[in-house]
């Protein structure tokens, strides 16, 4: 049997807290939960997963850069706050030639203004927000799609 497609599944800053964060906008579900889901996901669709979160926009930049260094077929990426603020997020995406999935867990458009703007986006294949910790699951069928023909 071939080897599965490898997708590194980003969180940043304060995704850790998933589960006390503003259950209102954010749901009930812990950051452990997200990551059962996407490795159920992956299982289902023939993809592997590497789910990883970091509150340093640092070590997300060197985490990305292990997409060229480590070969990873796929990106899926929930940057948090960082999605409005990081120009150094965006050229490590841009560094990358793989399909890249911007996740949000909340609707950020129906938000206020400031999260209306996103460096990831322009640098995305596709985004998905709104629809909870779904998202997630929505992104790994996604990139199944595009990567395994
Ligand atoms: C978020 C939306 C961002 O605006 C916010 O800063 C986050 C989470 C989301 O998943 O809805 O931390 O990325």
């Amino acid at each position: 049997m071939s080897k599965k497609p490898r997708i590194l599944v980003l969180n940043g800053p304060n995704l850790n807290m998933l589960g006390v964060r503003e259950p209102a906008i954010y749901g009930s579900l812990t950051l452990s939960a997200i990551e059962a889901l996407c490795a159920q996901t992956a299982d289902e669709v023939g993809l592997s997963i590497d789910f990883r979160q970091s509150n340093h926009e640092g070590e997300l930049v060197t985490w990305i850069q292990e997409v060229i260094t480590k070969s990873f077929d796929g990106i899926v990426i929930n940057a948090a706050a960082y999605t409005h603020t990081s120009v150094a997020i965006m050229d490590a995406l841009k560094m990358t030639d793989v399909p890249i999935v911007e996740v949000h867990i909340s609707n950020i458009f129906t938000r206020e203004a400031f999260r209306h703007h996103s460096y990831v986006s322009p640098v995305a294949t596709g985004v998905i927000c709104g629809f909870g910790a779904e998202g997630y699951k929505l992104a790994l069928r996604a990139l199944a799609s595009k990567i395994i023909q």
